[in-house]
């Protein structure tokens, strides 16, 4: 119960951040990205892949951050590979993980 409300809290905290860097169309071109290259795994939950707006899934990982999630993104973690097996920069691959977590509210 406790450990549910913290990472409601931390999520909604961090839902204004997130937004807040997605004035330049960034969210377009992280789905983008997303459709052409992580949706192969992201969309069918392939490998344990978080499944595209599946809040549940998502919830813990978002409450540990942008941080880290980019961490895992940029080097891969697991059945995740690095950039998601693409050549992405820094940016689209923010946005693209961007555009997961703002599927995932
Ligand atoms: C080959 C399948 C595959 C592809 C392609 C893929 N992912 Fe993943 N992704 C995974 C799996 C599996 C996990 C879960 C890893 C774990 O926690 O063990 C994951 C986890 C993640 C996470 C959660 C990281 C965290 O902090 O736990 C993010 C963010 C992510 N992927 C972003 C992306 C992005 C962005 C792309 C496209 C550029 C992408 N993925 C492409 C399989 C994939």
């Amino acid at each position: 119960m406790l450990k549910t409300l913290s990472i409601a809290t931390l999520s909604l905290a961090l839902i204004p951040a997130v937004s807040m860097a997605n004035d330049g169309g960034t969210l377009q071109q992280g789905e983008k990205l997303y459709k052409s290259a992580c949706v192969a795994c992201h969309s069918t939950g392939a490998a344990n892949a978080p499944k595209l707006g599946n809040k549940q899934a998502w919830a813990p990982i978002i409450a540990r951050g942008m941080d880290e999630m980019m961490t895992v993104a940029t080097n891969g973690k697991g059945a995740m590979p690095a950039r998601g097996g693409t050549k992405a920069d820094d940016a689209a691959l923010r946005a693209a993980v961007e555009y997961m977590v703002s599927r995932a509210k």
